[in-house]
């Protein structure tokens, strides 16, 4: 794919690993967009879901590669004929296409489908050999590979690429390794395995000890020369190695590690906030890189020195990951152009249609509230409902005070008919909530209702994160508004509206599960 040495590619598996993380379900458009924009940010690898998982996931994955320009579209089969022939059925119109499978290696993973070594190695040679009859680019991964016995990986790595593998990826699924033990790994299998040096060696770690980017920049330094990762490090339990982190790292300590991406980090701020708005995942504050802190210097003594020379602390620009200087203010004033302009800067790209949409929330807001701050824009976008959305908020009136009970009566579009009611609750926003219960009945379990706000002042907007649970399935939800009832009602129909999408994924009248990667076939 590439002849410099030193370049290293750039998988991105937000659509994939980052997705089915519970919780973190995207729509099909939204997931095109993401695509779009990981495309557009320079990308390598896009792997862009698991297709046999449900019919949504095989459909997204099959447009993606269809509209891909210059990204490898990728997609995840396990180790049977069923997955990879599905995977192949999707990716294949894609300029470029790969197919990934996978099987879990350690003793623990080899005991979940009961097959000896000998019955696993085997069925590693048909599924790579049948996915190589398939698809010219193949990658294998033997998960679990960091606590997999190692002559046996050792064994396992040369029968795939026997088979016909070009890329290895070896991923520490559980978040268990550490960066000495992850550049060891990848350096004595790249040394040992007979065929090492024919095929590149990919990394692919998870974050549960709070190491993923240092093994990842480890295994790097190691030889490995493809980093899987998402964005904003999305992904089940404490996720995955966060794109934007290695690649920067990569970047301003070019001088240590001497290796190259082809990733336009301007564009990581956009899609960072894309992110977190679709997959309902917000990024904390103190996050590297993306975080809202990650440039705001609050103390005395910080901004007297940054005033000074920005390099006293800050070893790298705002602009190169996108991030402009914030300080136009909006008012209720400010015309299309004046908010086109700001959510470019911001990093929004707009169709006309869209545009009209957001201006008119954001005169609404300008009339409550005096400035309107770049903060206040970024969660305007983080509102709005879809087109696919089944329930929409018509509107709500709430009594509160001292003497309750507080008391909600609501109008909800369900389907498109509006049905009203007036519930009673333990405060307002449980009022609400019992109001929404009352018109669209539903057993969704509440996990979580988090309340922020986006400003300093009494106007300020909250934004609101609600998580629900129904039958397994996991759904989050977010909103902002000036009236934080209002926020948290959004919040709260954002959220079962994917819920819903996500039962419907699996088609009309089914009762069928979707497939996880997890689960051995
Ligand atoms: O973490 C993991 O092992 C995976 C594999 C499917 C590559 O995501
Ligand atoms: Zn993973």
């Amino acid at each position: 794919m590439t002849q410099d040495p030193n370049h290293v590619l750039i998988f991105d598996t937000t659509l994939r690993d980052g997705e089915q993380s519970p919780g973190a379900t995207m729509t099909h458009d939204e997931k095109l967009e993401i695509a779009e924009m990981l495309d557009e940010m320079g990308v390598d690898i896009i792997e862009a879901g698991f297709p046999i998982a449900s019919a949504g996931d095989f459909r997204a994955v099959s447009e993606i590669a269809e509209r891909a320009q210059s990204a490898m579209i990728c997609g995840l089969a396990r180790a049977n004929l069923k997955d990879i022939d599905r995977c192949w059925d999707a990716v294949k119109h894609a300029k470029a296409p790969r197919i990934h499978t996978f099987i879990g290696t350690s003793p623990l993973h080899r005991a979940i489908p009961n097959l000896t070594q000998d019955e696993m190695a085997d069925r590693i040679h048909d599924t790579v050999t049948h996915a190589r009859n398939l698809c010219e680019n193949v990658q294998w991964s033997p998960m679990d590979a960091t606590r997999t016995e190692w002559d046996y990986l050792c064994r396992v790595i040369e029968i795939a690429i026997n088979a016909g593998a070009s890329t290895i990826n070896i991923p520490d699924t559980v978040g268990y390794t550490a960066p000495r033990e992850s550049a060891d790994l990848i350096r004595r299998l790249i040394e040992t395995v007979p065929g090492a040096d024919k095929v590149t060696f990919a990394t692919h770690c998870h974050n549960d000890l709070g190491m993923a980017t240092a093994n990842s920049l480890a295994a790097v330094e190691a030889g490995a020369r493809q980093i899987e990762c998402t964005i904003n490090g999305l992904g089940e339990r404490a996720g995955n190695t966060a794109l934007e982190e290695v690649v920067m790292a990569m970047k301003v300590r070019n001088d240590i590690m001497p290796f190259q991406t082809g990733i336009d980090t301007t564009k990581i701020m956009s899609i960072s906030r894309r992110v977190a708005t679709v997959s309902g995942f917000p990024v904390q504050f103190n996050k590297a890189i993306v975080g809202k802190n990650a440039f705001a210097h609050e103390s005395g003594i910080h901004q007297d020195g940054m005033l000074k020379n920005p390099e006293n602390f800050e070893i790298m620009r705002p602009e190169d990951v996108g991030l402009s200087e914030t300080s136009l203010v909006m008012g209720k004033h400010s015309g299309r152009a004046a908010l086109r302009a700001k959510l470019e800067d911001l990093g929004f790209d707009l169709a006309d249609n869209q545009l009209n949409d957001v201006f008119v929330r954001f005169k609404e807001l300008a009339d409550r509230k005096k400035e309107v701050y770049d903060d206040d824009l970024i969660a305007l976008m983080q509102v709005g409902e879809g087109a696919e959305d089944k329930l929409k908020l018509v509107s709500l009136r709430v009594v509160c005070g001292t003497d309750g009970p507080q008391e909600a009566t609501m109008t909800l579009s369900v389907d498109g008919e509006e049905k009203s009611v007036t519930a009673t609750g333990d405060g307002p926003v449980d009022a609400s909530f019992n109001a929404v219960k009352a018109l669209y009945p539903h057993g969704a379990r509440l996990q979580l209702y988090q309340v922020h706000a986006v400003t300093e002042g009494t106007d300020a907007q909250a934004t609101v994160s609600v998580r629900m649970e129904e039958e397994g399935r996991i759904a989050t939800g977010q909103s902002a508004d000036t009236d934080t009832v209002v926020a948290s009602v959004r919040a709260y129909i954002n959220c079962l509206n994917r819920l819903i999408l996500r039962r419907e994924k699996l088609g009309p009248g089914s009762d069928a599960k979707e497939i996880s990667y997890r689960d051995v076939s």
